[in-house]
């Protein structure tokens, strides 16, 4: 039997401690939950994203009755960016989110399937993504999505035997 261990690196920041950047980004996440549609969960989700020429998009979730055909504020902010701007690189991205009583404590990181599209972004513009998740009680910082999903599936396994 061999083993081997994945090591990933996530930075913890007080706000006052978070780069002016960051903490915009931030801003804008947390404002986009304004624009989230949530009846079923009552769960707040907004998502803002920094491209290459300072564009700042946001998404938030939008949830469906037929709830797989509902989507993450992550995706609807990445897919929201890359349909207006395909040229330009996504450099960060910003979660936050929010129940009945208020803004969590401890930051959420993105699903699995939004890991992925993230993943995809990256090797798209083959640039690493700033992963700025908000909690009341401190912002989580990932300098690339491989801290989050260190075994992606990407289009090189298509050709390998
Ligand atoms: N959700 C997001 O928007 N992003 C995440 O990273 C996790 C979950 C949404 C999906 C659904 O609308 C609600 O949160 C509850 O799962």
């Amino acid at each position: 039997m061999k083993e081997y261990t994945i090591q990933s690196t996530v930075c913890v920041y007080s706000w006052d401690e978070l780069a002016e950047e960051d903490q915009i980004l931030v801003q804008a996440a947390k404002d986009a939950t304004n624009g989230s549609y949530a009846p079923y969960s009552s769960f707040y989700v907004g998502a803002a994203v920094r491209l290459g020429n300072g564009t700042i998009v946001m998404g938030s979730n939008q949830e469906n009755v037929a709830f797989p055909s509902g989507l993450c504020a992550e995706r609807t902010a990445l897919f929201a960016a890359n349909a207006q701007y395909p040229d330009q690189p996504v450099l960060a991205l910003a979660v936050a989110a929010r129940n009945k009583d208020g803004f969590l404590s401890q930051p959420i990181p993105p699903c699995g399937g939004c890991c992925q599209v993230i993943s995809e972004v990256e090797r798209r513009f083959h640039q690493p993504i700033r992963i700025v998740l908000y909690g009341t009680d401190g912002t989580h910082v990932a300098h690339s999505i491989a801290a989050l999903l260190p075994l992606q599936f990407s289009d090189k396994f298509l050709t390998v035997s």
